[in-house]
């Protein structure tokens, strides 16, 4: 994988994907480009689809998918909802959730990183977050499953069992969102509910859009962030053992991570005008790929781009975006891996061993990391 990018960095750094219909960069400066200058680049593809080629999921009605005005407006207002100190209150939660998480598997010497610990994790802190009840937990995790399995391989089977997940789904919030407007509580939703902007309150489809938002980009690439930094300290043998010597190495082992491994692999954007990048000439209206996992192991960026350097500095990664979509939820995405990753070096003694290694990889276009991580101790 890392060495078709590499290829494409080399040989052809803008491309037409004549499949997509869209334009693909690989280089950082084009990327970094492309996800800052707004402008020129949209991310509103109701400006330049017709309706009928749209993509109907919620997220296109949700902030990533928004240009400035709108967006600012509407993501001031979420920002609200999801200050640092919000965020810093939560550290007691999911310490606690993440303790009770392991104390199910340290006495066995093996455990999956990712089902016991990667993938429960973030979802438990996303629904506690939107206020869904803890009886509805369950259902919650399959409404995300279903949207997070759009794996190349996904069968007809698979595409309608989504479709239903998603048709559960709004109408659990439509009703969730009646229940709130009564009844307001301190939470996240109550807050999206009674904020106004403009002298209106958001419509039923954006307040849809945000908290899908929250389900898809919050909760998937938070269980790669978490697993892909134990491949990394796996490919790295004693690291394990600086990290849990020197705590202060973990978050920059993290933020590492999310360079080397990035979680997400691409954001698209449309050209508003006419515009060159490289030596290719963009139309307007035409389809563009930030390709940010190829940008973060560019050579001209980042020196020994191919090597996994826990104390890297500077560190500028693209892995949480750039611009004004850059990741609302960085800081707690930071904040979990941290927490999961301490907790790992403080319960699961020795060295770490993953027997499986290489594993293989979820297969999509827009995310990176793997189903199943097998993890043993000494
Ligand atoms: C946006 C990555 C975790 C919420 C983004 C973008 C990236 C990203 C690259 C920019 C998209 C673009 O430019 O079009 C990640 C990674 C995460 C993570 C790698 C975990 C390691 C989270 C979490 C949440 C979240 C935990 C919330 C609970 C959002 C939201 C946006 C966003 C709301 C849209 C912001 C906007 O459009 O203004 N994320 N994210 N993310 N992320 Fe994250």
């Amino acid at each position: 994988l890392y060495d078709g990018y590499r290829q494409m960095r080399e040989t052809q750094p803008v491309s037409f994907d004549p499949n997509f219909q869209g334009w693909n960069l690989f280089r950082y400066d084009d990327v970094a480009r492309v996800l800052s200058d707004h402008a020129t680049f949209s991310s509103d593809q109701n400006r330049f689809i017709p309706a009928e080629y749209r993509d109907s999921s919620p997220i296109s009605s949700s902030i990533v998918r928004m240009d400035p005005p709108r967006h600012h407006q509407l993501r001031q207002l979420v920002s609200q909802a999801f200050t640092p100190r919000r965020v810093a209150h939560m550290e007691s939660r999911i310490q606690e959730i993440t303790s009770n998480l392991l104390d199910q598997v340290v006495a066995k010497g093996e455990m999956d990183v990712i089902r016991d610990l990667a993938y429960p994790l973030p979802i438990t802190i996303i629904a506690e977050l939107l206020g869904v009840p803890i009886e509805r937990h369950a259902e919650f995790k399959q409404w995300s499953d279903a949207f997070v399995s759009g794996d190349g391989e996904a069968t007809e089977e698979d595409r309608q069992a989504s479709i239903q997940a998603m048709n559960s789904m709004v109408s659990y919030f439509t009703q969730l969102f009646e229940e709130r407007r009564a009844y307001p509580q301190n939470d996240l939703m109550s807050a999206l509910l009674l904020a106004e902007v403009d002298g209106e309150h958001l419509s039923n489809e954006e307040l849809i859009g945000f908290c899908v938002l929250l389900l898809v980009a919050g909760n998937e690439t938070t269980t790669n962030l978490i697993g892909n930094t134990i491949l990394c300290l796996d490919e790295n043998p004693g690291e394990v053992e600086r990290l849990r010597a020197n705590r202060d190495l973990v978050p920059k082992a993290l933020e590492e991570a999310l360079r080397y491994y990035s979680p997400i692999r691409l954001q698209p954007r449309w050209a508003v005008t006419e515009t060159t990048i490289g030596d290719q000439r963009i139309e307007a209206g035409q389809l563009v790929f930030a390709h940010i996992i190829s940008a973060n192991r560019d050579e001209a960026q980042f020196l020994d781009a191919d090597q996994f350097k826990i104390e890297r500095e500077p560190n500028r990664h693209l892995g949480f975006g750039r611009g004004v979509h850059f990741c609302l939820g960085a800081p707690l995405a930071r904040l979990e891996a941290k927490i999961a990753l301490n907790t790992l070096l403080d319960r699961l003694p020795g060295s770490w061993h993953v027997p499986d290694a290489p594993l293989s990889p979820i297969k999509n276009m827009s995310t990176f990391g793997v189903k199943q991580l097998p993890l043993t101790w000494a």
